[in-house]
C-alpha cells in the first residue's frame, strides 16, 4: 500500500462521520472530543481537517488550599494541573493541532528536537495517525520515563552528542530541505493549540485570572498562552488579561540575563534551554501584559516539588515546580500584595500552571524521598513503627 492510500484511511477512520464514539451515541460517557473540537471556532481547522485527538486538554483547575492560606486571606492560588493530558504534559495541546494539520497536508512523517515531552506527544499523536515520527534528543539530558514513552510508541530516537539548542538547529535544517514537518513550538500549530489552556482557564474561572505563573524553557508556553488570553480578551468572553509571570531556572535563564546560555544547567530537564526559539515573543508577553520573567534556583525548584505533593496532592515534574517556586519568591518579595492594591481586588486570583505529570521524571522522585524502612512481618513490629 502506497504511503498516500494508507493516509487517506487513516484520514477516513478520523473523519467525524467515523468517530465510534461519537456514532455510539448512547453509549458515551462524555461529549468531550478534545481540544480542537472544543474550540474550533479560534482554532486554523475546517470541516477537511482530520482531527486526530487523543481527547487531550479540559485538564482540572485546582483550588490549591495550602498555597492559598500561605498567601494570605486575599489571594486564591490554583493549579492548571497539564500533567493530566494523555502523555503527561501540556504538549498534547499543541500536539493535536500539528499532527492533525500535517495530516490534512498529507505529510508522512514528522520530527522534532526535545527536552522529553515535545518527543513524547508527538510519537503518541504520530502512532494514533499512522505517520512517521523522528526525534532528536540532548544525549543523556532526558528523564527517564519521556524517553521511554517516545520509544514505546514506535518513535526513531536519534540521542544528539550535543544540547537542545544544538538539536533544534539539526531539525530546523532537515525539516527545510526534506518534506519532514517539524512539530516544535515553532510550528505555529502548536501555539495555536497550546492557547486552548487559557480558554479553558477563563471558561472555568469566569475571567481571567488576576496573574497567571509558568516555567520558560524554549518559551512557546508562555506565547501561546498569552496569544489566547488576547484573542478571548477580543472576542469579548474577558474583558481584563492577566500579568503573565514566568521562571526560568537560575543557570539555564537567557532571557532574565539577557544573554543565551552556551551551557544551560538545571535539575529540570524541560527548562535546560540556552536560547529560547520563542525569545522575543515571551518577552512580548511579559512586557504588554505588565508582568515579568524572573529565575529560580534548583533548591527552590525542588522545594516547591515536594511542597506540591505533600501539601496539595499534586505530583509534577520538575520544570513544572519552577512556577510555584516563582510565586514563593515573588510572595516573600511582597509582589503580589503591592500589585493588588492596585488592581484593587478583593480576592485575587493566581493561577499557577503545573506543565508535566511527575511520574516523567522517577529517578527524581526516588532520589527526593527516603527509602520505606524495613520491618519484620509481624503486627507488634509495624504497630510500634507507626506509634500505636
Ligand atoms: C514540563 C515542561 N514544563 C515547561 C516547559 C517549557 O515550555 P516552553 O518550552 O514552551 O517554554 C516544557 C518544555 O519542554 C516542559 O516539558
Amino acid at each position: 500500500m502506497t504511503e498516500h492510500k494508507n493516509l487517506r484511511m487513516v484520514r477516513q477512520a478520523h473523519h467525524p462521520s467515523n468517530h465510534p464514539e461519537r456514532s455510539r451515541g448512547a453509549y458515551e460517557l462524555t461529549n468531550y472530543n478534545g481540544v480542537i473540537e472544543r474550540y474550533k471556532q479560534y482554532l486554523p481547522v475546517t470541516d477537511k481537517t482530520p482531527i486526530i485527538t487523543l481527547k487531550e486538554g479540559n485538564t482540572p483547575l485546582i483550588y490549591a488550599n495550602y498555597l492559598s492560606k500561605l498567601m494570605g486571606r486575599n489571594f486564591e492560588v490554583y493549579l492548571k494541573y497539564e500533567g493530566l493530558n494523555p502523555t503527561g504534559s501540556f504538549k498534547d495541546r499543541g500536539m493535536t493541532m500539528a499532527i492533525s494539520k500535517a495530516c490534512e497536508e498529507r505529510v508522512t512523517a514528522v520530527m522534532c528536537a526535545s527536552t522529553g515531552n515535545t518527543s513524547a506527544s508527538a510519537a503518541a499523536y504520530a502512532a494514533k495517525a499512522g505517520i512517521k515520527c523522528i526525534v532528536l534528543i540532548p544525549a543523556g539530558a532526558i528523564a527517564l520515563g519521556k524517553l521511554s514513552q517516545a520509544l514505546i510508541h514506535g518513535a526513531v530516537v536519534l540521542a544528539v552528542d550535543g544540547n537542545f539548542d544544538a538539536a533544534l538547529d539539526l531539525a530546523r535544517e532537515i525539516t527545510n530541505k526534506y518534506p519532514i514537518t517539524l512539530v516544535n513550538s515553532l510550528n505555529p500549530y502548536r501555539i495555536e493549540g497550546q492557547k486552548t489552556a487559557s480558554f479553558e482557564i477563563c471558561d472555568t474561572l469566569g475571567k481571567a485570572p488576576d496573574f497567571q505563573v509558568m516555567p520558560v524553557g524554549n518559551a512557546g508556553n508562555i506565547t501561546a498562552y498569552w496569544k489566547g488570553y488576547k484573542e478571548y480578551k477580543e472576542k469579548g468572553k474577558i474583558n481584563k488579561l492577566p500579568l503573565m509571570l514566568g521562571f526560568q531556572a537560575e543557570l539555564a535563564a537567557p532571557i532574565v540575563r539577557g544573554y543565551p546560555i552556551k551551557n544551560p544547567r538545571t535539575i529540570a530537564t524541560a527548562i535546560r534551554i540556552g536560547n529560547p526559539a520563542s525569545w522575543k515573543q515571551a518577552e512580548k508577553a511579559r512586557d504588554e501584559s505588565g508582568g515579568l520573567i524572573d529565575m529560580v534556583s534548583d533548591k527552590q525548584i525542588i522545594e516547591a516539588y515536594k511542597l506540591l505533593a505533600a501539601k496539595e496532592g499534586v505530583f509534577v515534574e520538575p520544570a513544572s515546580a519552577a512556577s510555584v517556586a516563582g510565586l514563593l519568591k515573588l510572595a516573600r518579595k511582597k509582589y503580589f500584595n503591592l500589585r493588588t492594591c492596585k488592581l484593587a481586588n478583593l480576592r485575587t486570583k493566581i493561577v499557577c500552571i503545573l506543565t508535566g505529570h511527575g511520574l516523567k521524571d522517577p529517578d527524581r522522585a526516588i532520589k527526593s524521598i527516603k527509602e520505606p524502612r524495613l520491618v519484620k512481618a509481624n503486627l507488634k513490629a509495624v504497630l510500634k513503627e507507626i506509634g500505636y
